[in-house]
Order: structure tokens, then sequence, then C-alpha cells
């Protein structure tokens, strides 16, 4: 990766002279700091504002026109969940450099505030201005919620969803989870199913720790998945899609080695969907 340092020198003019004031195109080689490194720090950022109960935090690198929604709602931030500080047992995020965006999943299992959550951040091309915040808070009611199930189940896989050395492109990893969604609608679809393979649905979980443990073991009938929102990264070989389930508020995360999808997590308010 090149420091912006060295950006900088490649440029045909120094950006000290006659820089205008924003809008203005973005050099080419300006887009090229929306890296992982940047990516990483902002969605450190949005934790520290989560785990602090402080928007502020994370709106100062908030664009005036930012979007914001929970479970598909337009809401104030300021008075959303980031309002409510979160003890934080579990964060796990994915980077997409090509949309310059992020999703990152965290459960708390503080008895007074239990939530699994997951939030797409997505950001201008320079990666420095966030433009669209949408998060997912699932809660007591919410499709089979038990947050200290869930924490179990994610730490049990701690280590499972690294770096990947042989990777995917976008397309196999974003197709593998598309054939898993297509798969409610479409029980002709096939699926790359992995082996081992892990579903965790709220506090659910399938298999049982043997070699052989399928995520192939059913899915409900007839349900459209539409308005997917994906965020994807190749590096961790995972992507995670924000879809209408039916009705209903839902992101589905699928981790994908080799093609072949190894992990399954998924978020659904029990609620309809009633704007994005
Ligand atoms: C919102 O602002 C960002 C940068 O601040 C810009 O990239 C984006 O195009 C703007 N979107 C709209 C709809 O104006
Ligand atoms: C997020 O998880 C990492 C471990 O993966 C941990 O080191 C870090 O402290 C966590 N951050 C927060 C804000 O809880
Ligand atoms: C959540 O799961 C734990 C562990 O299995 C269990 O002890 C607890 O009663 C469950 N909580 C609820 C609200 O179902
Ligand atoms: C795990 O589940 C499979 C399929 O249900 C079963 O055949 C196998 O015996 C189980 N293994 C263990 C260790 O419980
Ligand atoms: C929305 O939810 C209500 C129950 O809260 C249900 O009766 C209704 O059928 C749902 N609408 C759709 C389009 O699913």
């Amino acid at each position: 990766m090149l420091a912006l340092t060295t950006l900088l020198a490649l440029l045909p003019l120094p950006l000290s002279l006659a820089a205008p004031s924003p809008p203005y195109p973005l050099h080419p080689r300006q887009a090229a700091t929306c890296t992982r490194a940047l990516l990483r720090a902002n969605s450190e950022v949005y934790l520290a504002a989560q785990t602090a109960g402080n928007p502020s935090l994370l709106t100062a690198l908030a664009s005036p026109n930012f979007t914001y929604t929970e479970d598909f709602v337009a809401r104030n931030i300021k008075t959303g969940t980031l309002a409510t500080a979160l003890a934080l047992a579990h964060n796990r995020t994915i980077i997409d450099t090509t949309q310059c965006a992020t999703y990152t999943e965290i459960i708390s299992t503080d008895p007074k505030t239990q939530r699994v959550i997951g939030t797409q951040l997505r950001y201008d091309p320079t990666g420095k201005v966030l433009v669209k915040a949408e998060t997912l808070v699932t809660r007591e009611g919410d499709w089979a919620f038990n947050a200290t199930q869930t924490f179990g189940y994610a730490a049990k896989e701690d280590g499972l969803w690294g770096e990947i050395a042989a990777r995917d492109s976008r397309a196999v990893i974003r197709a593998a989870g598309d054939a898993y969604l297509d798969l409610f609608n479409d029980a002709s679809v096939v699926v790359p199913w992995g082996t081992p393979c892990h579903r965790l649905e709220g506090g659910w979980y399938t298999g049982n720790g043997s070699a052989t443990d399928s995520c192939n073991v059913g899915v409900p009938s007839g349900v459209a998945i539409t308005n997917r929102r994906y965020v994807i990264d190749e590096v961790l070989g995972t992507v995670d899609a924000f879809v209408t389930f039916g009705s209903r508020p839902d992101s589905h995360e699928f981790r994908v080695e080799g093609g072949k999808i190894r992990f399954v997590h998924t978020l659904t308010v029990m609620r309809n969907v009633t704007g994005y």
C-alpha cells in the first residue's frame, strides 16, 4: 500500500496550490485513499461511538447530506441506538474498498441492553466522508433472539473468519450469497454448500462440531428476498447483504471459501419494513 505522501507526490500539481473547495471532481489517485486501513479506522470510530453512547463521534465523519436508518426506517442518529452506551462482548468488521463501505456485527450481552446489531456504513470515494449508515438492531422478541447464545456461538468461530490466501473474486463471493438467498423462493437453485458449514440465526445454531456439519438443513419456501444491499470483502471472503426478507428487515452475512459457503450469520427484525 502506498503511503499518502507518496500518493500526493504522484499528483500532477501540489494539492496545496489552488486546491478548490469541495465539491470538486476527485482525482483518480485521491479515490485510492479509500483503503482498508482507513475504513478499519472509521469502523473503530463507530465502535467507540456505540461503546460510549456518543453518536457525535461518528457524525464527525458524516456528510451534511448523510442518511441514517434503523431497521430500515429513517431516524435521528442522535436519539437512536448509538445514544445508548453498550458494553460489547464481540465485534467483527468486513471491509469493501471497491464500494468504500463496511459491515460490522456487534453483540452486547449486558442483561440491561442485550443487543445483536449489524451496521453497514457507506462513504464517499475518499473514504473520509460518511454518506449513509444503515443499522439493524435485534433485541428480545426478534427472530430466535438470545444475545448470550449468539455470543457463545460467534466466539466459537473466532479465528475462522480470518484472511484468505487463495481469494475468490467479488463476483464469486456475491454469487454464493445470492444463491442462498434465492433458494428461499426457488427450490431449484444450486447453492455452493461448503463442509463443514454453520448457520447462526439469532441464538439458533446448526451443526454439532462434526466434520460433516451442513448448512443444507432446509429453509422456508416462498419467501422473496429483495432490495439487496451488499458489502463485499475479498480478503475475508465475506459478503453481507441487507435485505427485505419477505416483509422484514434482515441481514445475511456469508463466509465463502473456495466459492463455497462455510458460515452464515443472520439478523431478522420481527416487524414489517415500512421504508428505507
Ligand atoms: C452527499 O455528499 C457526499 C460527500 O459529502 C457526496 O459524495 C454525495 O454525492 C452527496 N450525495 C447527494 C445525494 O447529494
Ligand atoms: C473489537 O474486537 C477486538 C477483537 O476482535 C477487540 O480487540 C476490540 O477491543 C473490540 N473493540 C471494542 C470497541 O469492543
Ligand atoms: C438464552 O440462552 C441462555 C443459554 O442457553 C439461557 O440460559 C437463557 O435462559 C436464554 N435467555 C432467554 C431470554 O431465553
Ligand atoms: C452430529 O450430527 C450428525 C447429523 O445429525 C450425526 O450423524 C452425528 O452423529 C453427530 N455427531 C456428534 C459428535 O454428535
Ligand atoms: C405487516 O405486519 C402485520 C402484523 O404486524 C401483518 O398483519 C401484515 O400482514 C404485515 N404486512 C405485510 C405486507 O407483510
